[in-house]
Protein backbone atom coordinates (compact mmCIF):
# COMPACT_ATOMS: atom_id res chain seq x y z
CA UNK A 1 0.00 0.00 0.00
CA UNK A 2 1.29 3.35 -0.88
CA UNK A 3 0.60 6.41 1.01
CA UNK A 4 1.75 10.34 0.29
CA UNK A 5 2.84 12.10 2.58
CA UNK A 6 2.64 16.12 1.92
CA UNK A 7 4.24 19.39 3.51
CA UNK A 8 3.49 22.76 2.65
CA UNK A 9 5.34 26.22 2.89
CA UNK A 10 8.02 26.76 5.32
CA UNK A 11 8.30 23.01 6.35
CA UNK A 12 11.32 22.63 4.52
CA UNK A 13 13.42 24.86 7.03
CA UNK A 14 12.69 22.59 9.86
CA UNK A 15 14.69 22.57 12.32
CA UNK A 16 16.09 26.49 12.60
CA UNK A 17 12.56 27.58 11.56
CA UNK A 18 11.32 29.02 15.11
CA UNK A 19 12.53 26.06 17.30
CA UNK A 20 10.57 26.47 20.10
CA UNK A 21 7.20 26.13 18.40
CA UNK A 22 8.56 23.87 15.84
CA UNK A 23 11.20 21.51 17.25
CA UNK A 24 14.57 20.78 16.19
CA UNK A 25 14.06 18.51 14.01
CA UNK A 26 14.97 18.72 10.17
CA UNK A 27 11.89 17.60 7.86
CA UNK A 28 14.34 14.79 6.61
CA UNK A 29 15.00 13.29 10.39
CA UNK A 30 11.14 13.50 10.25
CA UNK A 31 10.38 11.85 7.27
CA UNK A 32 12.53 9.05 7.70
CA UNK A 33 11.58 8.61 11.50
CA UNK A 34 8.22 8.00 9.81
CA UNK A 35 9.16 6.10 6.75
CA UNK A 36 11.38 3.55 9.14
CA UNK A 37 8.51 3.00 11.57
CA UNK A 38 5.92 1.98 8.95
CA UNK A 39 8.31 0.48 6.48
CA UNK A 40 6.86 -3.06 7.19
CA UNK A 41 3.23 -1.70 6.77
CA UNK A 42 3.42 0.79 3.44
CA UNK A 43 5.56 2.99 1.17
CA UNK A 44 4.99 6.31 2.03
CA UNK A 45 5.92 8.76 -0.58
CA UNK A 46 7.36 12.61 0.09
CA UNK A 47 6.36 15.86 -1.13
CA UNK A 48 6.98 19.09 0.39
CA UNK A 49 6.43 22.33 -1.77
CA UNK A 50 6.26 26.02 -0.64
CA UNK A 51 4.00 26.44 -3.73
CA UNK A 52 0.31 26.01 -3.48
CA UNK A 53 -0.63 25.15 -7.17
CA UNK A 54 2.30 22.34 -7.14
CA UNK A 55 0.80 20.99 -3.73
CA UNK A 56 -2.30 21.30 -5.18
CA UNK A 57 -1.26 18.88 -8.52
CA UNK A 58 0.71 16.46 -6.48
CA UNK A 59 -2.49 15.36 -4.69
CA UNK A 60 -4.22 14.93 -8.34
CA UNK A 61 -1.08 13.05 -9.10
CA UNK A 62 -1.83 11.02 -5.69
CA UNK A 63 -4.79 9.69 -7.16
CA UNK A 64 -3.47 8.84 -10.10
CA UNK A 65 -0.64 6.65 -8.74
CA UNK A 66 -2.57 4.62 -7.03
CA UNK A 67 -1.93 6.35 -3.75
CA UNK A 68 -4.64 5.04 -0.60
CA UNK A 69 -4.65 7.75 1.37
CA UNK A 70 -3.02 10.89 2.14
CA UNK A 71 -1.05 12.82 5.06
CA UNK A 72 -0.73 16.19 5.03
CA UNK A 73 0.75 19.29 6.95
CA UNK A 74 -0.53 21.94 4.67
CA UNK A 75 1.36 24.88 6.88
CA UNK A 76 0.20 28.40 6.48
CA UNK A 77 -2.16 27.17 3.35
CA UNK A 78 -4.28 25.02 6.39
CA UNK A 79 -5.83 28.86 7.18
CA UNK A 80 -6.34 30.37 3.45
CA UNK A 81 -6.85 27.56 0.69
CA UNK A 82 -9.81 26.54 -0.65
CA UNK A 83 -7.84 25.40 -3.77
CA UNK A 84 -6.14 22.63 -1.38
CA UNK A 85 -9.52 21.49 0.54
CA UNK A 86 -10.94 21.20 -3.37
CA UNK A 87 -8.27 18.90 -4.39
CA UNK A 88 -8.65 16.86 -1.38
CA UNK A 89 -12.33 16.63 -1.91
CA UNK A 90 -12.06 15.94 -5.86
CA UNK A 91 -9.57 12.91 -5.44
CA UNK A 92 -11.92 11.44 -2.43
CA UNK A 93 -8.68 10.13 -0.91
CA UNK A 94 -9.10 9.56 2.53
CA UNK A 95 -6.40 12.09 4.48
CA UNK A 96 -5.59 12.88 7.68
CA UNK A 97 -4.27 16.57 8.77
CA UNK A 98 -0.83 17.33 10.69
CA UNK A 99 0.67 20.19 12.71
CA UNK A 100 3.31 20.06 14.74
CA UNK A 101 2.10 22.66 16.98
CA UNK A 102 -1.40 23.05 18.63
CA UNK A 103 -3.07 25.73 15.93
CA UNK A 104 -6.22 26.03 18.69
CA UNK A 105 -4.15 27.50 21.25
CA UNK A 106 -2.41 29.62 19.17
CA UNK A 107 -3.34 33.26 17.34
CA UNK A 108 -7.10 33.61 15.85
CA UNK A 109 -6.39 33.15 12.54
CA UNK A 110 -4.35 30.14 12.95
CA UNK A 111 -7.55 28.19 14.86
CA UNK A 112 -9.58 27.81 11.90
CA UNK A 113 -8.68 25.19 9.37
CA UNK A 114 -10.47 24.85 5.56
CA UNK A 115 -8.53 21.30 5.38
CA UNK A 116 -10.71 20.03 8.46
CA UNK A 117 -13.92 19.59 6.88
CA UNK A 118 -12.13 17.11 4.76
CA UNK A 119 -10.27 15.66 6.23
CA UNK A 120 -10.87 11.76 8.29
CA UNK A 121 -9.37 13.83 11.45
CA UNK A 122 -6.68 15.95 12.84
CA UNK A 123 -3.57 15.82 15.23
CA UNK A 124 -2.00 18.92 16.20
CA UNK A 125 0.14 19.99 18.95
CA UNK A 126 2.23 16.81 19.63
CA UNK A 127 5.51 17.98 17.19
CA UNK A 128 6.93 15.22 15.10
CA UNK A 129 5.36 12.46 16.91
CA UNK A 130 1.74 13.68 15.22
CA UNK A 131 3.06 12.50 11.99
CA UNK A 132 3.80 9.17 13.09
CA UNK A 133 0.48 9.40 14.75
CA UNK A 134 -1.47 10.22 11.50
CA UNK A 135 -0.23 7.75 9.43
CA UNK A 136 -1.22 4.88 12.22
CA UNK A 137 -4.71 6.44 11.97
CA UNK A 138 -4.84 6.59 8.59
CA UNK A 139 -3.58 2.72 8.26
CA UNK A 140 -5.97 2.29 10.75
CA UNK A 141 -8.96 4.24 9.00
CA UNK A 142 -8.22 2.08 5.73
CA UNK A 143 -8.30 -1.05 7.36
CA UNK A 144 -11.82 -0.15 8.68
CA UNK A 145 -12.81 0.92 5.24
C1 LIG B 1 1.81 24.41 11.24
C2 LIG B 1 0.90 25.46 11.87
C3 LIG B 1 0.56 26.56 10.88
O1 LIG B 1 -0.25 27.54 11.49
C4 LIG B 1 1.84 27.24 10.40
O2 LIG B 1 1.52 28.20 9.41
C5 LIG B 1 2.86 26.28 9.92
C6 LIG B 1 3.06 25.03 10.64
C7 LIG B 1 2.27 23.35 12.26
O3 LIG B 1 2.74 22.30 11.84
O4 LIG B 1 2.19 23.57 13.48
O5 LIG B 1 3.60 26.58 8.99
O6 LIG B 1 1.09 23.73 10.22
Amino acid sequence: MKLLLLNGPNLNLLGTREPDIYGRETLDDIIQAVVNQFSDHCVIEHFQSNSEGALVDRIHQAKLDGCAGIVINPAAYTHTSVALRDAISSVDLPTVEVHLSNIHSREEFRQHSFIAPVAVGQISGFGSLGYGLAVQALLNHLQRA
